[in-house]
């Protein structure tokens, strides 16, 4: 019997480099903090994005996969258990890469995968395994994406900001109602948004007709974990955005509560391209010296001219602005009030 509580989820965008596979390895962490079981998998036979991305620190053999699977089919059963890999730093969730993606076209798997891939999917949720399978796509719309969405419960779009993004999105969803998979859509993630998303969600709304899941800010914290083959941390603000898009699908509503409140729509460009260490650093500097300034004009005032106090503020004034040039100081006086605040921020 086919378990009906175990849900598969489609990530996919209309364009490449849209954020699905950060996204996707994200999403799982997150599920796998909330204590469920999760699969998995990398359906993106032309890069290959999450595989290489867990193949960085997360899993040991990224050699074999979908490819292998599907190649050497079985028509009774799918020896699936063979290419599945435990991810290193997640409790409870295991991963199935693409394997040797460059056979897949000439050696003719596409076609199995296309009358298989239900039957797999089908077979594993049977196996009581997993609360959830999460499959990574390919950008824009091809015939394993479609087959996938096919065979999923529901699918997550992942969009950027910028028009070519929008319409190619567009286009993602007019071939998702061609296909008769439109009822699945969960809504979209604006990804990397630096300014206020109120316009672009309310266009992105009228446009893939359907909701926006929350909106992810262009965070640098999230692209350095990414280089080094990390997982975004549970405490980031793009985690958190995403955790709470996922509270909003009805397949995730059971999850654990975000640690961090929503981003309010105002506060997109304060977390966006400047490192937030620096900017942390720029307003204890700008505010030291808006308070440095105010108490020398008050006891001007007040006092007279007192020439040694007075001369001393100044003195402080003229070493905050030299430090406000630089960067690297600013990151470290960033720093150092980040760590306060973890020290003093309850943790759940
Ligand atoms: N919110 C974000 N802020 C900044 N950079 C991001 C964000 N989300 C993703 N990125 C960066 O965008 C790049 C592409 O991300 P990713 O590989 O996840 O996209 P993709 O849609 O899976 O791409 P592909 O279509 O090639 O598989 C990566 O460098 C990633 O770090
Ligand atoms: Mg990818």
């Amino acid at each position: 019997m086919e378990n009906k509580s175990c849900k598969t989820i489609a990530i996919v965008s209309g364009k490449g480099g849209s954020g699905k596979t950060m996204l996707t390895a994200t999403i799982a962490k997150i599920l796998d903090i909330s204590g469920s079981s999760v699969l998995l998998i990398d359906a993106d036979f032309g890069t290959a994005g999450l595989t290489y991305y867990l193949g960085l620190n997360e899993v040991n053999n990224i050699s074999v996969g979908l490819t292998n699977l599907f190649s050497n089919i079985e028509k009774t059963a799918l020896p699936y258990d063979k290419i599945i890999e435990p991810l290193k730093s997640y409790n409870n969730t295991e991963f199935i890469g693409v394997g040797d993606h460059r056979r897949y076209k000439e050696n003719g798997e596409s076609s199995f995968f296309h009358d298989y891939f239900d039957k797999f999917i089908s077979q594993i949720k049977e196996e009581n395994r997993y609360d959830y399978i999460i499959v990574d796509c390919r950008g824009g719309i091809d015939d394993e994406s479609l087959t996938v969405c096919n065979s999923s419960d529901e699918i997550i779009i992942v969009a950027e900001t910028d028009t070519t993004s929008f319409q190619a999105t567009q286009y993602l969803v007019e071939t998702l109602y061609d296909n008769g998979v439109s009822d699945k859509l969960s809504g979209f993630f604006v990804n990397k948004v630096f300014d206020d998303p109120t316009i672009l969600i309310r266009n992105g709304v009228v446009s893939f007709k359907t909701r926006c899941l929350s909106s992810i800010p262009f965070d640098l914290d999230a692209i350095k974990s990414f280089i080094i083959g990390e997982v975004p941390k549970i405490t980031n603000i793009y985690t958190s955005q995403i955790w709470h898009g996922l509270k909003e699908i009805k397949s995730f509503e059971n999850i654990a509560e975000p640690p961090q409140h929503k981003l309010d729509r105002k506060q997109f460009s304060i977390f966006s391209f400047r490192d937030r260490n620096i900017s942390l650093g720029s307003y204890f500097i700008s505010s030291s010296m808006f308070l440095l300034i105010s108490s020398v004009v008050f006891s001007l005032i007040i006092q007279g001219v007192n020439s040694v106090e007075t001369l001393s503020i100044l003195v402080l004034c003229l070493m905050l602005s030299v430090a406000s040039i630089s960067d690297g100081l600013k990151k470290s006086i960033g720093r150092m009030f980040s760590s306060i605040f973890t020290l003093f921020t309850p943790k759940k």
